[in-house]
């Protein structure tokens, strides 16, 4: 079935996957051929084949065949691949001037931008935006910000949590391999709390379901045990986690959390970085338990596949390191701002708050029936276009990663692209841009479908599962990205 976007200028490429020839074609080989003698064995891919064009929800290869994108570049191009309105500002902005850097000539786009962010963020008060260039960036500056405004120095994070790859945001990420593992020492002062995990907190010691409240009473206590709220700078928290394996916590868990750090004078930073700008249905995923955290941190989706981040939050927070102690050469790029206000344009043109609500219905009912007939499938969750499924032993709760893994790669076969996450490497994700069609997204699901019946039940996975479950390929496929 072809569907074309009605896209409004750029051109608009055949809505269809489409093979024509095996995966990985041979183009694609080539250059994989010249990446194994040329790019750092350190960085890895999640497919086997290599970009030509992409757009609406489908990604063309080097040999022309078109994929059905569930992964949007893990959560980037939310308004899809060259969004038109995208493509029009950044074309206007860099034949007008490509840098002049805003720490040492301003441009209009970068207040723009950060006039837009102070609307859009949760809560009334004024607030204030600086802008960064990577998500791991402005987790950083989000720290150094409220160390700057309490005086303290410690940092709580959670369980499972992803929050980058320079060296304070992997003291703050959870997992081991691939992310830290022979990268030490990393930053102190930073403490890990437990998260809540509805699918594997199970009960509490008197056998009592950990709810939302329960579970956030047992991360105070270790936050008030082990580090002291006298000497707590900040808690940062994925409203749902990303890398981490698309956890949303149980409700109350959030408001409960919110409650306490303005009862300790402790700035509470909301890691929106993969859940922000529409992805979960909601403008950010905060919004959906009514949580106004002091600071949001934002990028992925915010541009449209163009570098830009941000840290939003409370004026009097913002304000508070001196004058020069935030800012980056590239921070704030005039192209990336100019893509950011075009990116936002299409989120208001598209209706694609609309849309995520429309996909996590779909999604959703796909995954809950395909569960309901394959144990496999654990658990099914998430939000808007943020919608995953966690693959078990049938019968237990016991990962399995390398039936995760096996699903992607074959699904990449048959022309969809789908991602994994999870500490355990055993979730499926799917973040598919928001302009997707829907019968491709149907289609999709199908060919999903069709995976989990030609995998053989408890084996069918194929390929070396690696200590963190990653299946390596040729090439160094390896789906923990982030
Ligand atoms: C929640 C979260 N925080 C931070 C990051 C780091 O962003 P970046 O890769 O742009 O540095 C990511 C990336 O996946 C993320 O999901």
């Amino acid at each position: 079935m072809t569907q074309t976007l009605p896209a409004t200028g750029g051109p608009a490429l055949p809505q269809e996957r489409r093979l024509v020839t095996e995966v990985p074609g041979p183009r694609s080989r080539e250059l994989a051929a010249r990446r194994a003698a040329a790019v750092s064995a350190a960085v890895g891919s999640s497919t086997p084949f290599y970009a030509a064009a992409a757009g609406g929800g489908v990604l063309v290869d080097v040999d022309g065949n078109s994929f059905i994108d569930l992964g949007s570049g893990i959560a980037v191009t939310t308004v899809g691949n060259a969004a038109p309105q995208v493509v029009e500002a950044v074309t206007e902005q860099v034949a007008r001037f490509t840098h002049t850097c805003f720490m040492i000539t301003p441009y209009e786009a970068y207040v723009q931008v950060a006039e837009t962010l102070n609307e859009l963020t949760p809560g009334e008060h004024a607030k204030r935006t600086a802008l960064f260039t990577s998500g791991a960036e402005a987790v950083e500056n989000a720290v150094k910000i409220a160390r700057a405004h309490t005086g303290r120095q410690a940092v709580v994070v959670f369980d499972h949590a992803y929050h980058g790859r320079t060296n304070l945001t992997m003291a703050m990420t959870a997992k081991s391999a691939p992310y830290k593992s022979g990268f030490g020492p990393f930053a102190p002062e930073v403490y890990r709390a437990p998260l809540s995990y509805p699918f594997r907190d199970g009960a509490d010691a008197d056998g009592r379901p950990v709810d939302g409240p329960a579970a956030a009473r047992r991360a105070i206590e270790v936050i008030e045990k082990q580090v002291g709220a006298v000497n707590l700078a900040a808690v940062v928290i994925e409203p749902i986690q990303g890398e981490g394996g698309f956890i949303v916590p149980a409700p109350g868990f959030l408001p409960a959390l919110a409650e306490w750090t303005r009862a300790n004078g402790v700035v509470l930073v909301a890691d929106e970085v993969q859940t922000g700008f529409a992805r979960t249905g909601a403008m950010f995923a905060c919004e959906h338990e009514g949580v106004v955290p002091d600071l949001v941190t934002t990028a992925k989706g915010i541009a449209g596949g163009l570098p830009l981040s941000a840290v939003t939050g409370r004026a009097e927070i913002m304000d508070a390191p001196v004058t020069g102690g935030l800012g980056g050469t590239y921070g704030g790029s005039a192209a990336a701002c100019a893509a950011a206000i075009g990116a936002l344009r299409a989120v208001r043109e598209g209706d694609l708050l609309q849309r995520a609500r429309r996909i996590e219905e779909v999604v959703g009912g796909r995954l809950r029936r395909l569960a309901a007939r394959d144990a496999r499938v654990g658990d099914v969750r998430g939000r808007g276009a943020m919608m995953a499924a966690e693959l078990v032993r049938p019968g237990t709760r016991e990962p399995d990663a390398a039936l995760a893994a096996a699903v992607a790669r074959e699904a990449a076969q048959r022309g969809v692209v789908v991602l994994t996450c999870g500490t355990y490497g055993n979730v499926l994700r799917f973040l598919p841009p928001l302009v997707i069609g829907e019968e491709l997204l149907e289609e999709a699901f199908d060919v999903l479908d069709e995976v989990f019946a030609a995998l053989p039940a408890r084996a069918g996975t194929g390929g070396t599962a690696g200590a963190d479950g990653a299946v390596r390929a040729a090439g160094g496929d390896d789906q923990d990205v982030d």
